[in-house]
């Protein structure tokens, strides 16, 4: 049974807010694919728009380029080695959702690949063409048209990551396939006023 559930898009900036390694999805005609990405932030609000570091040299890049948008994955600790593999292989060499038995479906708005299996979010992104400046960065921007989430771990703009969803936590990449699983959330509370003085 899926706990996926949409997300409002005025919220789909808090799915990557803590910086998640993410799985970058792309298919154009018959030709699909995954790679990890560890560079990924929200950048504008309304409407919501994130940047994602795709090196133009990548297999993900030709055919986000084609098709005009990609998928975002939010992978959760079970798709760790997963992330690490497919990031480490290029889909021109073979089809990654196949040799790794990756399951996938179709995006409600653009119809590119959403991972759900061991992932804790997912958003379809359109690509902001950047005629100017995308031949020399690898910087790629796009506006979030549709994003879901696990509800167990994230609901109304919130996550919430306690004892009960232990195992549902996001991969945090510190170099070399070492990765850092998210901790339990704490709550910042106001500092006490300050004496004057
Ligand atoms: C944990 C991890 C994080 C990565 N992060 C990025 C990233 O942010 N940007 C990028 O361009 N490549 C990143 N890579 C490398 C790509 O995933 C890798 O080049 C991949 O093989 C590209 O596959 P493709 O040619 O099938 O598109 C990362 C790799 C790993 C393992």
């Amino acid at each position: 049974m899926s706990h996926f559930a949409p997300v409002a898009l005025p919220h789909a900036n808090r799915l990557i807010n803590h910086g998640p390694t993410v799985l970058i999805t792309s298919v154009f005609g018959a030709k699909r694919n995954v790679m990890a990405a560890a560079w990924s932030m929200p950048v504008e609000f309304s409407p919501p728009r994130v940047a994602v570091v795709i090196d133009k040299s990548t297999f993900s890049r030709e055919l986000m380029t084609a098709h005009g948008g990609f998928g975002l994955c939010v992978p959760a600790t079970a798709a760790m080695d997963l992330t690490y593999a497919v990031g480490s292989c290029s889909g021109r060499e073979r089809d990654k959702f196949a040799h790794y038995n990756i399951q996938a479906a179709p995006g409600p708005a653009l119809g590119v690949p959403i991972i759900e299996a061991n992932c804790l979010a997912w958003m379809e992104c359109r690509l902001i063409r950047e005629p100017h400046t995308e031949d020399a960065y690898d910087t790629c921007f796009a506006e979030v048209v549709s994003a879901a989430a696990d509800s167990r771990v994230f609901a109304n703009g919130h996550w919430t990551l306690n004892d009960g969803n232990a195992t549902l936590r996001s991969i945090h990449h510190l170099g070399g396939g070492l990765f850092a699983p998210a901790g339990e959330a704490v709550q910042a509370r106001p500092l006490p006023p300050t004496r004057p003085g």
